[in-house]
């Protein structure tokens, strides 16, 4: 191949992944696939995404708005076009109607069931090219493949903090770190992800509500609250005001006080959750044998697989304080990171917490994947290396 295709399908792959970005809280549970066509003669003539569960893959769109033309042309599309009858028919028998010569994919299927696509194509002659190196595109799939290997939802820490790296402002001072703006893109983010994730701290000195307000929502998140000891107040915003169903995740410990306060919660509509200690975590520490019942790192990771396995969800955001943030790090459970830093705050103030998550952030060493101003305020989003 020469350096010229090989450049040639490098952008175009690039291309289909910013089609896929937009996708983000549409597709999931699936994959947000991106694909590119080009006619004979080298022309752009399609782009597609997949849409939501049930609704057109990414190649089916894109085969459907070449309305004919792809015939003899190349399709570059950012995952391995699935194999198997799911909601919607095989995306590679609409390849192989179609009449494309040349497929370049920028990943291989990590799902078992869908994969094989790639084997289908070359079978019916077409020139199939994998192209793993594309960086926007291995970012893309990352939480798809993540998901598929863990069976844990993809978790995205999201925080505001001063310039020194305090998560709240001291008594006196406005509460909110960063401004308007942000905080829309805050509300875009809650309307695309299957759940939002909370402690007992926020809801007891925030009182926050956890929905997507004033955005176009494409789902409407679950909010999860870990409470070992089932403190949320029953008349709590998260409660009271309309919005995802509310779990709250306590320890399973069958003293009466507790059993008391969780019917009250039941009764108030939530959902109450008690979450065991798996036999793993017992082996990864013991601090679940405090006072207030913090949950171990396997408990947390029990908490995760049965929000993936009971309610479905793919992708998860925290919107905690530093305490549970602190957890999840050192249980090695976020995968990304959305940080708001407001920059005119003082730089010298001091953060009252101890590694500040700027500290756990740096030592996880996440990859930049964007960055940008709303206001007075720089934002970065990170995420695990794959
Ligand atoms: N700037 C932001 O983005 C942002 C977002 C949310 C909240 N906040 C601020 O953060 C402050 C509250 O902080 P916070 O740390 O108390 O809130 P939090 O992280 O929401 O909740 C902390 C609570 O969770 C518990 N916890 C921590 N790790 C746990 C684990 N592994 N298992 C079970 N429970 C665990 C803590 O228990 P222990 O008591 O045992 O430690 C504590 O009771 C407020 O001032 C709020 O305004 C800021």
């Amino acid at each position: 191949m020469s350096i010229e295709t090989h450049d040639h399908d490098r952008r175009m792959l690039e291309r289909a992944a910013r089609r896929a970005l937009r996708g983000h809280g549409d597709a999931e549970p699936n994959p947000s696939v991106g694909c590119v066509i080009a006619d004979i003669d080298g022309q752009v003539i399609a782009e597609g995404r997949t849409r939501r569960p049930g609704g057109a893959h990414a190649e089916i769109e894109a085969i459907r708005l070449a309305a004919g033309g792809a015939r003899g042309g190349t399709a570059w599309v950012t995952l391995e076009p699935c194999n198997h009858h799911g909601r919607t028919p095989p995306c590679v028998d609409a390849i192989i109607a179609a009449g494309i010569a040349r497929v370049v994919v920028g990943s291989p299927e990590s799902h078992e069931l869908a994969s094989g696509g790639m084997d289908r194509l070359r079978d019916a002659g077409i020139e199939v090219v994998v192209r793993p190196d594309v960086v926007s595109v291995r970012r893309l799939h990352a939480s798809f493949h993540a998901r598929v290997s863990t069976g844990l939802p993809w978790v995205i820490a999201k925080w505001a903090e001063t310039s020194g790296g305090a998560l709240s402002t001291p008594p006196g001072v406005s509460p909110w770190i960063s401004g308007p703006r942000s905080l829309r893109m805050v509300h875009r983010e809650r309307g695309r992800v299957d759940a939002i994730l909370t402690g007992i701290g926020t809801i007891l000195a925030d009182d926050p509500r956890l929905d997507a307000r004033d955005v176009r929502r494409r789902r409407t998140p679950i909010r999860v609250v870990i409470d070992p000891d089932v403190e949320t107040p029953p008349n709590a915003s998260i409660l009271t005001t309309t919005g995802g169903p509310v779990v709250i995740a306590c320890r399973d410990d069958d003293r009466s006080d507790l059993r008391a306060r969780s019917e009250r919660l039941t009764a108030a509509g939530a959902m109450v959750l008690p979450i065991g200690e798996p036999d793993e975590g017992s082996a990864i520490g013991d601090d679940h044998r405090t006072l207030r019942g913090r949950f171990s790192a396997g408990r947390m990771r029990s908490l995760l697989r049965r929000l993936a396995e009971e309610h479905d969800v793919t992708t998860l955001l925290t919107e905690c304080g530093p305490g549970l943030l602190r957890s999840l790090f050192e249980a090695d459970l976020v995968d990304a990171a959305l940080v708001f830093t407001a920059t005119q705050t003082p730089k010298d103030e001091a953060s009252p917490d101890e590694p500040r998550p700027r500290d756990l952030l740096r030592s996880a060493s996440f990859e930049t994947i964007w960055s940008g101003t709303r206001e007075n305020d720089c934002v970065v989003w990170s995420q695990r290396r794959t």
